[in-house]
């Protein structure tokens, strides 16, 4: 007895170690948190379809975003066009939209809420014409109502639309953000000196924590160098593309862009496909409605990007499909990706992921623009073809099916897009 328990605190003491080295982001370990997934129930090829060798390798220890982030963000529907009241009506209307409940409390200001130039003490200043209260007064307004206050810079020496940025002014900025009660930066790529964001976006890190609040680290630098490969020792979440926008052709170019770095996602760290463009009127509503299921199957921070001041019933409709955002912001952290394209022009894609439980989520995704039977089979998701399943339907809210096996079809319109849940009904019931 006494034997054992000497085993298991030198256990404990080696598993505690290692936390350490990974928390000092000094060496990749593999912490394997998908062990519940095993025979029987799911193949032996679900470890390689979901490639989890490299999940949870790194972890910013800030203690932020170990689910995505959620909430809005000004730029995809307002661009420079922005003020302290469409900033404070922005946060009043995710409260009384009931938004905010859903998860939805980030409010981020993006570019041009600072002026052409630093004041006199070399500091950052808000646009007296459009913020004439200041941020300060903008983030005890948000924090009042139980939101979190956003704000915007860039790792070069100005930002995209030519205000100030922070390079060589990390620590003062990081300083000023802190005292004004930002909780959350997205961090810009423009006028960058041709110097390696590796060399830019640490240093911001760095002044962020030692101003000792808790500020969500948003790298955008855009994918350069593949930051997947290096970015979760320093941000919450980096941007793997270029900059979205409201077409069928972008969104789609982004999510088959983003899927690639899938294994590096994980609880502190996401891989950021861009904000969402739903509801900015540039898509259908299948075409919408595949943009918010792709993108909460990934993992992706779930920014709204539209007004939210005057949404529609049906850009209402798909933000705020609780069942889908459970996905988004499920415990495992698993993103999920692309298993199976078939068809004529692959237009039929199943998408799936792994989520606490042992349950999967699974997409079927229409790329063509006519209808088709999409079918998920067993082997393309890693379940033993043997393997009964019950599914859900997360759009239509309904248990569709009980005992599945084999396979699954369903006829999906064009560009739009299904999400079910499946959830096996055999084998061990392990709690992960
Ligand atoms: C700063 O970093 C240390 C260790 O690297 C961490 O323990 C701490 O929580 C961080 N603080 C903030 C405010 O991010
Ligand atoms: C800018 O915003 C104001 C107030 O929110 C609005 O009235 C105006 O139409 C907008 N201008 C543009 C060019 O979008
Ligand atoms: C939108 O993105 C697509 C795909 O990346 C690109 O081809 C197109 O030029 C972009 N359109 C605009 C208006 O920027
Ligand atoms: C609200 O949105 C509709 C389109 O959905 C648009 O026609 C109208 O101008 C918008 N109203 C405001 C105040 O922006
Ligand atoms: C993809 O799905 C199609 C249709 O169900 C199937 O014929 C094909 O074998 C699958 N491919 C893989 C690699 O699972």
């Amino acid at each position: 007895m006494a034997r054992s328990g000497t085993l298991s605190v030198h256990l404990l003491l080696v598993i505690s170690l290692s936390a350490i080295v990974v928390a000092a982001g000094g060496r990749a370990l593999p912490l394997n948190l998908l062990r519940g997934f095993e025979r029987p129930g799911f193949s032996r090829s679900f470890h390689r379809i979901y490639d989890t060798s490299k999940y949870g390798i790194f972890q910013l220890n800030n203690g932020l975003a170990q689910t995505p982030q959620m909430g809005w963000n000004s730029w995809n529907f307002f661009a420079c066009n922005i003020s302290e009241t469409v900033i404070k009506e922005t946060a009043d209307a995710l409260v009384s939209t009931g938004l905010a409940k859903l998860g939805y409390v980030h409010v981020n200001i993006d570019d041009c809420w600072s002026t052409p130039k630093r004041n006199a003490k070399g500091e950052l200043v808000a646009d007296p014409k459009t913020f004439p209260s200041g941020i300060k007064a903008l983030a005890d307004y948000v924090h009042k109502q139980g939101l979190k206050l956003g704000i915007y810079s860039d790792a070069g020496i100005y930002t995209c639309q030519v205000r100030p940025g922070s390079l060589y002014h990390e620590e003062n900025d990081a300083k000023q953000f802190a005292s004004w009660g930002v909780d959350y930066l997205k961090y810009d790529n423009c006028y960058n000196l041709g110097i390696k964001p590796k060399d830019r976006y640490p240093p911001m890190l760095k002044a962020l924590n030692a101003t000792g609040r808790q500020i969500l680290y948003s790298m955008c630098e855009w994918g350069v160098d593949d930051p997947a490969l290096w970015a979760g020792k320093i941000g919450n979440s980096w941007r793997t593309t270029d900059d979205i926008n409201d077409t069928w052709a972008s969104m789609t170019t982004i999510a088959d862009l983003n899927d690639k770095w899938a294994a590096y996602a994980g609880p502190g760290g996401w891989n950021d496909p861009d904000m969402l463009e739903v509801g900015n009127g540039g898509m259908t509503y299948q075409e919408y409605r595949a943009h918010f299921s792709i993108w909460a199957l990934m993992k992706a921070p779930l920014l709204v990007g539209c007004d939210v001041r005057n949404m529609t019933a049906e850009t209402y409709q798909l933000v705020s499909n609780e069942e889908v955002i459970a996905v988004n912001q499920d415990s495992l952290g698993v993103q999920g990706r692309k298993v199976n394209v078939s068809g004529t022009g692959g237009c039929s894609q199943v998408w799936a992921g792994p989520l606490s439980r042992r349950r999967l989520v699974v997409a079927l995704w229409n790329r063509c623009s006519k209808a088709v039977s999409i079918t998920a089979a067993w082997e393309a998701l890693g379940l033993d073809s043997s393997t009964s399943v019950s599914i859900r339907d997360l759009w239509q809210h309904k248990d569709v099916a009980e005992d599945v096996a084999s396979s699954f079809s369903a006829q999906v319109d064009a560009h739009d897009c299904h999400m079910y849940m499946l959830t096996p009904q055999t084998g061990s019931r392990a709690e992960i």
